[in-house]
């Protein structure tokens, strides 16, 4: 499916602008239009289709859509909250100075960035930073899936609470879900510490050095 279709496609579901529908609706037409949709998207394609996306109220406020980067055949896909200011003006994740922490991560796991794939849970800089809002989530989810689907990496990590919840399906604190692994679509998952926090709380970087081991030893399985 090319991007104009695709665009069609959602447009006419309404898509266009779902701060004129109730979160709830939003959610139950991303789960009923997924199927036939999605099927047949390819990963530049969801970009694309991406790029001018006005779905949630984030769009006001961003310069430029964060769809993710990486490997098309990463095996470690890290899934963040969502853009900052240097993403938003450079249109792609992690590159500012929780990027350079996980950039350092990557490296500590014997990898280079390229070889992963990054996104994250919403794809428009929330304003100010802050916490993006459950229908923000909810209007990203089914590209987020997509982008799973696509990548189909052997593990997922979740940086941080949101990516943690969204994931997860639960709305527990970090501290109860990092550490352990559940699965995502079949995808092992493992949820740690977002590297912002890290950066303020640097004596939990221990912590994560744990949980990046269970990854490292789960791709040497
Ligand atoms: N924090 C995130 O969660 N994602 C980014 O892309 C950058 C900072």
């Amino acid at each position: 499916m090319r991007p104009k279709e695709l665009s069609r496609y959602l447009a006419d579901l309404g898509w266009r602008d779902p701060l004129a529908l109730p979160a709830e609706r939003s959610i139950a037409a991303s789960a009923s239009v997924k199927k036939p949709i999605f099927e047949s998207v390819d990963l530049e394609t969801l970009a694309e289709s991406l790029r001018d996306c006005a779905r949630c109220r984030l769009s006001e406020g961003r310069k430029t859509v964060v769809f993710g980067e990486g490997a098309p055949d990463a095996r470690v896909m890290f899934i963040g909250e969502g853009p900052g200011a240097e993403e938003d003006r450079t249109g792609r994740p992690f590159v500012g100075q929780a990027g350079h922490l996980l950039d350092r991560m990557v490296v500590a796991m014997g990898l280079k960035r390229v070889q992963t794939y990054i996104a994250n849970v919403v794809k428009c800089r929330p304003p100010g930073n802050r916490d993006p809002k459950d229908d923000e989530i909810a209007a990203c989810s089914v590209f987020l899936d997509r982008q799973i689907e696509l990548i189909r990496p052997a593990v997922i990590v979740a940086l941080g609470r949101f990516a943690a919840n969204r994931l997860t399906g639960t709305d527990k604190p970090l501290g109860a879900l990092r550490g352990r692994w559940s699965h995502y679509k079949g995808v092992p998952l493992l949820a740690t510490y977002h590297p912002a926090y890290l950066l303020r709380t640097p004596a939990d970087k221990r912590k994560v050095w744990a949980d990046l081991k269970l990854v490292m030893a789960k791709l040497a399985e």
